[in-house]
Order: C-alpha cells, then structure tokens, then sequence
C-alpha cells in the first residue's frame, strides 16, 4: 500500500515536472513579452501574469517543439502607446500578428521585425500608425502572406518593390492611410487581393497590375488615378471584385471585359469614363452589383441584353447619357433590389414586366423624359418590396393618377416610405389612394400644377414628417389637421430613414441630403389662403416650415414658438397682420426667418435669433420698425435713443412710416401716462409696447 502510494506521488511529481518543461515558455520570449507590455496600456487587462507560463497568455500561441512564441493576437483590446521599441525583436519566431483595432500611434514599427523572417500575417490595421512605410521591411518579411495597415494615417509614397523580398503576398491592404504618388506592384504574382482605396495616389493604373494574374480583388476607389483602364485586365480571369469608383479614369471600357467571367462587383462610379457599354459585359453573368453612375457613358440603353444577369442585385446608370427605352430585358434580374437610372435621357414607359421584380426595394428614375406616370404606379405598386421611388422630373405635362387610375392599388405600395413625384407639371388634385400608404415618410409632390384642398386627411398619416408641395395651385385653408402628423408631434423614430439608404449608391453628400432631410412642412409658392391655424404649433419636431407665397392672412399664431426644433420659417409674400409674436425669439434654433412682404406692424421682438435675422428677413412691411430694419419705433416705448440709427438714415426710407406722423403734444402725454401705469400695474415692458402700439394704430387709422 505504501509503496503504492509512493509509485503514485512520484508519478503525479514526474508528470507536473513534464508539463512545466514542455509548456514552460521560452525565457527570451517571457522577457520580450514583459518588456512589450510595460510599454504600451490596455484598457482591458490581459492576464499577462510572470508566474504563469507566457505560451498560456492571452492572445500568445507557440510552437509545440521549442515553445517559442509564433503568435501574438491581441486585437480589440484597447491598446495604446508605441511599439517601435526593438522589445519584439527577439521573438524570432513571431509568425501571426493581429494588432488591429487598438490605438496604437507613431510610426510603423519597422526596427520590430529585423529578425522576422518567419512572418507570415501581419495584421496593423484600424491603429493610429502615422510616417511612411520602409521597404527595408518588406525586404526582410520574406514570407508574408498577408499585410494589413489599412485604417491609419500612413504617409508618404508606397515602397518601390514590395514584392521583390515578399514574393509570397496574397493579401495587400493599404486603405485608408495618407499614401501619395503611383504604386509598385510588380513581382506579386500571388496576389489575390489588393486594396489602396481611400489614398491619394495618381497617375495611371500601374501596368504590373494586369499582370497579376492571380488577382481576386482590386479595390483602389477614392484616389486620383486617372487615364484609360487596359484592355488587359480582361487576362486576370479570376478576378471577383473591381473597385475603381471615385478616381479621374476616362475613356471607354475594354470591348472584351466580358471575360472577366467571375467579376461579381464592378464599381466605376463617378470617373469619366466613356461610350457605350460592350455587350459582353452582359456576358458578366456572376455580377451582383453594376455602378457606373456619374461618368459619361451613352448609347441605347436598350441594346443591352440583361438576361443572363440573373444575380444582379444593385445597378446604378445614374447620371450618364443613356438614351432610349427601359429594356424588358431588366425585369429577368429576379434578384434586384436597387435599380437607378436616373440623370439620363430616357424615354418610353416603364416595361409592366417590372412589376414581377418582387425584392425591388429602390427605383429611381428622375430627371428623364418617361411618359405615363400612371402605368408606372400601376406596374410598381406589385412590387410589394418597394419602399423608395424618387420619380421626380422624369414625366411631364401628365395628369397626377387619381383613386380611379389606381382603383386597383390593393395591397400596393404598403412598404412605400418614400415618394417624389416633383417637378413634372402634374395636373390634378392630391388623390386620395396617397391615404392608403401607411409607411410613407416622405412625400414630394412639389413643382407641379396641383390644384384644390390639401386635404385633411394628410394629418393622419402615420409616418409623414416631410411633406412638400412647394409651387403648386393648392388653394383653401391650411388644415388644422396637419397638426396632428404623428411623426412631427412625438414619434422621433419614425423619421429615420437610415433602413433605406443603400450607401452604394450614393456619394457621401448626397447621401446625407437624401436621408438626413430635415423634417418639414413646405407649402410656398401655392394660394392658400386663410389663417395659420394655431394647431401648426403643435408639430414640436418640425425643422422646416414654408408658408411663404401664399394669401394667408390674420396673424401670426403666438404658439408657433411651440416649434421648438424650428431651424427655417418663411412666412413670407403673404397678407398677415399684426405683430410678429415675441414669443418667436425663444426659437433657439431658428437660422433662417422671413416675413418680408406682408402687412405687419410694431416693433420687430429682439433677442435670442432675432438678433442675427438680416433686413431683409422684414422687408416689405411699411408698417413695422425696429433696429434692424432702421426704422425708429416711438421713443418711449422702444427706449433710449443711442439704440437706435442716426436719423439721417432713416430719411432714406420712401414710404415714411407711421412714426413720423405728427402727433399732438396730447398723444404724447396721453402715452406717456398709458405707459406709467401699464408699467405700474403690470410691470412687463411686453404688454406696455404690445398695449401702446394697439393704441398708436387706433390712434393713426
Ligand atoms: C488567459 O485568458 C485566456 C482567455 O482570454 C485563457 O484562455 C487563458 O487560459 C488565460 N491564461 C491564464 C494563464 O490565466
Ligand atoms: C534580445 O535577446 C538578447 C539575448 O539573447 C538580449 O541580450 C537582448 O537584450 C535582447 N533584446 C531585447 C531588446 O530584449
Ligand atoms: C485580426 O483580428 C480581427 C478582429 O478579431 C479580425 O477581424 C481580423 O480578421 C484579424 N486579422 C487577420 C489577418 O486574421
Ligand atoms: C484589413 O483590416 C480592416 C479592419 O481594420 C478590414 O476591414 C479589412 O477587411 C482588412 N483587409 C483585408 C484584405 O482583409
Ligand atoms: C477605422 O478605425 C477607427 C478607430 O481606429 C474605427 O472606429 C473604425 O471603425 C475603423 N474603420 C474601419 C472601416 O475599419
Ligand atoms: C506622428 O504622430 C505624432 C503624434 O501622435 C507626432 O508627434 C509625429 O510628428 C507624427 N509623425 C509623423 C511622421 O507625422
Ligand atoms: C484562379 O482560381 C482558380 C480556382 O480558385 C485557381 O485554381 C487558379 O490557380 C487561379 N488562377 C491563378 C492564375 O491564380
Ligand atoms: C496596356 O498595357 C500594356 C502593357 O500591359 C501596354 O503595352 C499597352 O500600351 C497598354 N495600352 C494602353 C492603351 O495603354
Ligand atoms: C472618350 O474620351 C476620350 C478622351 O478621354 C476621347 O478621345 C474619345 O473620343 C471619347 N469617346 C467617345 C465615344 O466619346
Ligand atoms: C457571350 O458569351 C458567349 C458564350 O459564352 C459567346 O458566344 C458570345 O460571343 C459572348 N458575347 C459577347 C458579346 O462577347
Ligand atoms: C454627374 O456626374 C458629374 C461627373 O462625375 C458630376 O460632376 C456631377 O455633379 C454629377 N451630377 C449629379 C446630379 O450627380
Ligand atoms: C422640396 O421643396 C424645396 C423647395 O423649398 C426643393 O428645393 C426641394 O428640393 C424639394 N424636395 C425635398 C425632398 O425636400
């Protein structure tokens, strides 16, 4: 029994004792480790503790037969300082690093890799690298595969031969950094993936570039290259992914681009390139996603042949010179989704063979010369996914559809968020069937020739919080009703469009006009007449309210100081009356105001804003005055003088207002004692001025 248990302790002793040797790690490697850690911080702590075996740590792997350190995978930990210290020079047998997402700073650790012949990922990216890169490193990293250092402020130009000592590389990212002048490829012939986007590099697109034969992806969009894309990039027939857009490139696409006939994204937007679109193009029958939009392609749009393109998912014309007919041939994509075609010259109708596109979700077809705005609501509202139509400019001179050329509308457009329909000349009412949308957010119905009510009912939409119908011949009163629009008094979710945006297809700024748009209510340029109804008031989250060119009258609701959010109110070219309401200038948001030409009167609120509104904010109303408008008020009620401008300016004022007026000595005392004793009894300067220009006016008519 003894000796058993004494077999046993040995046993457990051996056994401890073999473990500690064969996973105890390499003390140069301990040591570099420690030596790393002290200098950088992490603001999640890795359990980097001396007593333990460094190959059990956080982040480290090692070889099984010498325990030295092949791994060191930190990424996402909250990593910051430098590491160009020489610390990670010993571990000479490094082969993975991950290092990104950190906000590791100063240069790239060139002194770090000396001895590190054995590595093969090096992964930097997302980091606060800045200088430029050495090719001295390149020449040492005699086996890597794969380079990432893409997301940092990296500089200066890309080293001459990056693959002459890593022949090996397959992977190269050098996105989003700072780097300038052309790049040097040559020599990486195992390269699948390549990208340099986001750079400000230029010239011609390298010629090593069509020689890489292996390539998968070239991603070199939002630099300044520029010349012609070769004929022979058709011989790199592996390649999945072209990425060319945002650059200066011009000319015409390679007539046989159609061997590419892996290419799944082919994104040339916004270049200027030219002609027509090889047919064989439409032989491309991997392609997903089709960008070719702000360039200067033309020709027949029909004579492209879609039909083998049956995993398209995005294609964006927009913006070119195409001519000619909506091809049938678009509707066998069973997979799109977004479809533009907008800014070009096309005519004819929408095919009704569109309307089997079940996952179209974007359609914008503005600024063409289509025809039958009806037959296209009525071919698209089976698209049961559609949920943004921009039709703006695109028909003219039609009848706006009414309930009965959309008697059918059923079940349609119920995923509708977003409508435009502007600028075309549409004749008739708002039709009622826009009541059946239950989604929409925004609608445009502006520069048309609209006529009759708004009707009420446009209240009780339950996601509208972008209504406009600039320049139309609405007329009758603005409907109370509006102010109930859910989305403007409350629902702040509603107006994201967010969900919408499919960022490809658009640039950054029109991305932000199109779906950032600010909330708002714009009826200007119509013949609404009437008075602002007080319930306007209520759309606490409306950024934007246009009244302007109309013939409303009455005053100006004092509860329009409710629109807390308001940043732009034009009341401008109506007939309103009375004062402008003090209680405007608590508008803290409010840049942009106009009541010019109407018939208002008193003295402009001052304070808050309205300290910053110009003249011409108030021009056109004889009978206001006020500091801005240098147009004195009387002197008691506006108090002292120096406030206001000399009186040689004021003379230059033709239509010499209502102050000038000679009173009698009697009006003065009389207002002199209406103001005492307002004051005394109400003590609020407000009610005194409000009180004594009611008795001034009586006074004067
Ligand atoms: C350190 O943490 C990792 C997981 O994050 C774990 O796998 C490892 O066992 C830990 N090592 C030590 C020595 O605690
Ligand atoms: C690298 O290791 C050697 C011993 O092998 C040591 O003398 C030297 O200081 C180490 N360098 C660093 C930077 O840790
Ligand atoms: C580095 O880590 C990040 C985050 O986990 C990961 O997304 C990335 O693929 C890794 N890099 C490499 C080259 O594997
Ligand atoms: C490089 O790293 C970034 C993250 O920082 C990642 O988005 C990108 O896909 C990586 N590049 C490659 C080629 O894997
Ligand atoms: C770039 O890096 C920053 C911070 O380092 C990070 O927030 C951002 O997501 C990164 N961008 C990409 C595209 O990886
Ligand atoms: C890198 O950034 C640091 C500050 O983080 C700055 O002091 C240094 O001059 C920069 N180096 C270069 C080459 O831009
Ligand atoms: C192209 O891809 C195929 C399949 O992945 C591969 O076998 C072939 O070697 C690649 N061609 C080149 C030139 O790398
Ligand atoms: C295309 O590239 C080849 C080299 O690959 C070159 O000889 C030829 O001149 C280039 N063609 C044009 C039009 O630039
Ligand atoms: C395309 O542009 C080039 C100049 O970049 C010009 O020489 C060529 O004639 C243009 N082609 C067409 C079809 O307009
Ligand atoms: C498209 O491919 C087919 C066969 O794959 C070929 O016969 C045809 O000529 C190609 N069309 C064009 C325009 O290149
Ligand atoms: C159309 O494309 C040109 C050239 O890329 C650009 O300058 C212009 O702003 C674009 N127009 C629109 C409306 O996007
Ligand atoms: C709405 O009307 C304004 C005129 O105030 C016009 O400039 C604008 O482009 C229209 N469209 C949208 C979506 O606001």
């Amino acid at each position: 029994m003894l000796t058993l248990c004494f077999c046993f302790f040995l046993f457990v002793v051996l056994l401890s004792s073999l473990q500690e040797n064969v996973l105890s790690c390499n003390q140069i490697d301990h040591d570099s480790l420690i030596s790393f850690h002290q200098h950088i911080s992490n603001s999640l702590p890795l359990n980097w503790s001396s007593s333990t075996d460094c190959c059990h740590w956080e982040g480290i792997s090692c070889t099984t037969f010498n325990n030295r350190v092949t791994h060191l995978w930190l990424p996402e930990k909250g990593l910051s300082g430098t590491i160009d210290h020489p610390f990670l020079a010993n571990l000479s047998f490094l082969s993975h690093i991950n290092l990104s997402h950190n906000h590791i700073s100063g240069p790239f650790p060139v002194t770090l890799f000396h001895s590190l012949i054995h590595l093969k990922i090096l992964d930097l990216s997302s980091n606060r690298f800045n200088g430029s890169l050495d090719s001295s490193f390149f020449n040492r990293a005699s086996n890597l595969i794969s380079f990432n250092v893409s997301n940092n402020s990296l500089t200066g130009p890309v080293p001459l031969s990056i693959c002459s000592g890593s022949a090996f590389l397959e992977i190269l990212d050098l996105s989003m950094n700072k780097f300038i002048g052309n790049i040097n490829i040559g020599g990486c012939s195992n390269l699948k993936v390549f990208r340099a986007g986001f750079n400000s590099l230029s010239g011609w697109l390298p010629y090593d570039l069509y020689r890489l034969r292996a390539l998968e992806e070239i991603s070199l969009p939002n630099n300044r290259f520029s010349g012609p894309i070769n004929d022979s990039i058709v011989l790199l027939s592996n390649l999945t992914v072209l990425e060319l857009h945002v650059n200066e490139l011009s000319g015409e696409l390679p007539l046989d681009i159609g061997l590419l006939s892996n290419l799944e994204q082919l994104q040339l937007h916004t270049n200027s390139l030219n002609g027509t679109l090889p047919p064989s193009l439409m032989n491309c029958s991997k392609l997903k996603t089709l960008l070719i939009r702000n360039n200067r392609f033309g020709g027949e749009i029909s004579n492209l042949d879609f039909s083998k393109l049956q995993l398209l998912e995005a294609v964006d014309f927009g913006n070119n010179t195409f001519v000619g007919k909506i091809s049938n041939s678009l509707c066998l994509c069973r997979s799109l989704t977004a479809v533009r075609l907008a800014y070009n010259r096309l005519v004819g109708e929408i095919p009704p063979c569109m309307a089997s596109l079940r996952s179209l979700a974007h359609f914008s077809v503005s600024d063409n010369y289509l025809s039958n705005v009806s037959q296209a609501l009525n071919i698209l509202r089976h698209c049961e996914n559609i949920a943004v139509l921009f039709m703006s400019r695109c028909f003219n001179d039609e009848t706006m559809p009414n309930d009965d050329d959309l008697s059918r509308l059923g079940n349609g457009f119920q995923n509708l968020q977003i409508l435009t329909l502007g600028g075309c000349q549409l004749k008739g009412q708002i039709p009622s069937w826009i009541a059946k949308l239950r989604k929409l957010k925004v609608l445009n119905l502006s520069y048309n020739k609209i006529y009759g009510p708004i009707p009420a009912w446009l209240g009780d939409m339950p996601r509208l919080f972008v209504l406009n119908l600039t320049q139309n011949y609405l007329s009758g009163n603005l409907p109370r009703e509006l102010g109930r629009l859910p989305a403007l008094n409350s629902d702040n979710t509603s107006s994201d469009l967010s969900s919408l945006a499919l960022p490809f297809l658009f640039d950054a700024q029109q991305y932000n006009r199109l779906f950032n748009l600010p909330r708002g209510l714009k009826v200007g340029y119509n013949k609404l007449s009437g008075n602002i109804p007080e319930e306007i008031g209520r759309l606490k989250l409306l950024h934007v309210l246009d009244l302007n060119n109309n013939e409303f009258n009455g005053s100006i609701p004092r509860n329009l100081s409710r629109l807390v959010n308001l940043e732009r109110l034009d009341m401008s070219g109506n007939d309103l009356s009375g004062e402008i309401p003090e209680s405007l200038t608590g508008l803290h948001f409010l840049s942009s105001f106009s009541v010019a030409n109407n018939d208002l009167q008193g003295e402009i609120p001052r304070g808050g804003q309205f300290d910053t509104f110009p003249a011409a904010s108030f021009e056109g109303n004889p009978k206001l005055c006020g500091y801005v408008i240098k147009r004195r008020c009387d002197h008691v009620v506006v108090g002292t003088q120096e406030e206001m401008v000399p009186e040689s300016d004021e003379e230059e004022e033709p239509e010499s207002s209502w102050y000038n007026v000679p009173f009698g000595l009697g009006y003065f005392v009389g207002l002199f004692l209406a103001v005492i004793i307002t004051l005394l009894f109400n003590g609020s300067w407000r009610s005194v001025r409000a009180d004594s220009t009611n008795y001034l006016e009586t006074r004067s008519v």
